[in-house]
């Protein structure tokens, strides 16, 4: 395998009308030990376009690296999907259901053209390789019976690395432990982008890092994203940097998406009351600091869910309806490229938020 030029990139059509990726009614089930089963994600659907950055919001538990594990086929030996599909479509036009895939061509598929970036960065190290190892490793496995050159890893690897901001040299020779946090997240986005896919899938990349270095991952991000033109499915706990890297948002509650839109809907006018109490819960960025609102309650357990809507016992809009109908997402606003507002409420029309969230362009 010639290793990719990093000058590669997939940007040439941003409005392409074919998604990248079509999920549809996708579950995920987990088998537990003393509970039978949990399905930690419910009926998913949804499309990315090409170059798009898609941000997964959602408490703590909602399924969004549930989600973004499926979407790769990276689950757990207890995960499964019993239902759903992803279909995949290359830079050819050529589609492929992900599911379906034998595990040789899923093992191609999942770096050349889907690739992920784990939540918890030390943990996705193999600790006792050093870097360059590491990096050197997923090249060759990648190289199509081909012996590449140690100087070809060593160049391939060195181009990814000035990609993400990191020197080369020092960074090659060292452990995982002798990098701090922010280094290691940065050599996990330059390895998953080693083989130059189109999708990558980023699970809390700034999580526990300090706001400094969550600004230069940030950073990089976008950086490589106008250069290279992935498309990104982006999970996160914090509102701001979802305002900031994405174009799309989608909130998750209970294993499912329950609102999507533009990152203007989505912190403008959200239409869904769990959106709403999360952009609530948002610091403002100008102006008094208001009493923050909270969302009362927890999520309930996936394995005792309530009839009807999932969110009823935690809502202040709820009526009798929403007992026995757990609402599909209605359409709020449409849009071309998956940028349409949804909302899976049935009194979305009843529900108005907004909020100026810090780092946000909307
Ligand atoms: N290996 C597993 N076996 C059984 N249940 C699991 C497993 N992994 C996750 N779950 C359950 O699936 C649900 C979704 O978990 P998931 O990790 O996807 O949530 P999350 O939104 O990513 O949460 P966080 O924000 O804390 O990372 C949770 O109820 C969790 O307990
Ligand atoms: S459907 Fe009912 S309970 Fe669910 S979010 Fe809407 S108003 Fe609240
Ligand atoms: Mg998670």
């Amino acid at each position: 395998m010639a290793a990719p030029a990093m000058s590669t990139t997939h940007a040439s059509s941003p409005a392409s009308e074919t998604p990248i990726l079509s999920v549809r009614d996708l579950v995920v089930r987990y088998r537990t030990s003393n509970k039978g089963h949990v399905d930690a994600v419910r009926g998913v659907s949804f499309d990315l376009y090409p170059n798009q950055s898609l941000a997964l919001v959602g408490e703590s538990g909602c399924g969004k690296t549930t989600l973004g594990l499926g979407l790769l086929r990276l689950l757990p030996r207890l995960g499964s999907v019993p239902s759903g599909s992803i279909d995949y479509t290359d830079g050819q036009g050529k589609h492929v259901d992900v599911l379906k895939l034998n595990r040789q061509a899923l093992r191609r598929w999942r770096w050349e053209e889907g690739a992920m970036v784990f939540q918890g960065a030390m943990n996705a190290f193999n600790p006792v390789l050093k870097i360059g190892e590491q990096m050197g490793d997923t090249i060759k496995a990648h190289a199509d019976g081909r012996k590449p050159s140690q100087q070809e890893i060593t160049d391939r690897s060195s181009e990814m690395l000035r990609g993400v901001r990191l020197e080369p040299k020092r960074v090659l020779d060292s452990y995982p432990h002798e990098l701090s946090g922010g280094m290691r997240q940065r050599i996990l986005i330059a390895m998953a982008l080693l083989l130059d896919p189109r999708l990558l899938v980023l699970d809390e990349p700034t999580t526990a890092l300090d706001i400094l270095t969550q600004r230069a991952i940030v950073d990089v991000l976008a950086e490589l994203r106008a250069e290279r033109g992935f498309a990104m499915i982006f999970i996160t706990h914090d509102l701001s940097l979802a305002a900031e890297l994405a174009d799309r948002v989608a909130t998750m509650y209970a294993g499912r998406i329950i609102e999507t839109g533009s990152v203007r809907d989505i912190f403008n006018d959200a239409h869904h009351p769990y959106t709403a109490g999360l952009i609530n819960a948002v610091p403002p960025v100008r102006g008094e600091l208001p009493t923050l609102a909270s969302i009362p309650g927890s999520p309930p357990s996936l394995a005792k869910l309530p009839t009807g809507c999932a969110f009823r016992d935690r809502c202040q809009y709820a009526v009798d309806a929403c007992a026995t109908t757990d609402p599909p997402l209605d359409l709020i606003e449409e849009r071309p490229l998956g940028l349409s507002h949804t909302a899976a409420c049935l009194r979305w029309q009843d529900v108005h938020s907004s909020r100026e969230v810090v780092g946000a362009d909307v």
